[in-house]
């Protein structure tokens, strides 16, 4: 997979991006990720790229021209269709089943947009798809950039090193995941149930399934009626 990322600040992801499961899911090839700065394209000596909203109002607008050339510039580079992410907090909730559609695709262009919004042409004018992490505001998409392909390389074939890991996350099936622990046996008085340490494979499955189900049905009921369908 490939991931354009048009952004206002290309070094937020530097750390990021080196480090971890992204980190080495990069070095492997699994994925390449280039961040492209708007800035780079703007027209004029101050290198701006926001203006006063038309009407009055507080705040700044992130204009046009920097974010289609920047577009035009990064869809140039590459043969194929890419498939246009907009990051805003008016777009489709991220979920476990659009993380997944959305790791199928080879060729992501994410755009970040700016504190106050960014010009409505740019909406209507680059036909993508709009994502929001969440019912709050960011002072702009680069988090919600960094949690989405994080999301996203994770589910990459090899990018785990351990293929079982992302089929069972929490949301994968649609249930919370089951509790996990590791050495000591004992810690402060808190003993690891006796059934994880019984070898039953069986027995431990059917365990982890009853209580992903216990910890869905009392943290997340909302989750339960998708069980099963992945969604
Ligand atoms: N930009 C600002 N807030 C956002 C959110 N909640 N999701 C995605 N992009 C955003």
């Amino acid at each position: 997979m490939h991931v354009d990322v048009l952004t206002l600040f290309p070094e937020l992801f530097a750390t990021y991006l080196e480090t971890s499961i992204v980190g080495r899911a990069r070095e492997a090839d699994i994925v390449t990720v280039d961040c492209v700065s708007y800035r780079d394209f703007a027209q004029d000596k101050h290198r701006s790229v926001d203006d006063r909203p038309f009407g009055g109002g507080p705040g700044m607008v992130l204009m046009c021209h920097p974010v289609f050339d920047a577009l035009h510039h990064v869809e140039s580079r590459r043969e194929g269709e890419p498939t246009r992410i907009l990051l805003t907090p008016q777009g489709q909730r991220l979920t476990q089943a659009v993380v997944t559609e959305l790791s199928a695709r080879p060729w992501l262009v994410v755009l970040c947009g700016h504190y106050e919004g960014f010009d409505e042409r740019i909406r209507t004018g680059i036909d993508a798809r709009e994502i929001s992490i969440g019912d709050y505001v960011l002072s702009g998409g680069e988090p919600a950039a960094m949690v989405m392909i994080d999301a996203l390389v994770r589910l990459l074939p090899g990018a785990l090193g351990h293929e079982r890991s992302a089929a069972e996350d929490s949301f994968t099936d649609g249930l919370l995941e089951y509790p996990q622990y590791t050495r000591p046996r004992a810690y402060r008085g808190m003993e690891v149930p006796d059934v994880l340490l019984s070898g039953d494979h069986g027995k431990i499955e059917a365990w982890r399934r009853e209580q992903a189900i216990a910890r869905t049905k009392h943290r997340r009921p909302d989750l339960l009626n998708g069980v099963g369908s992945s969604t």
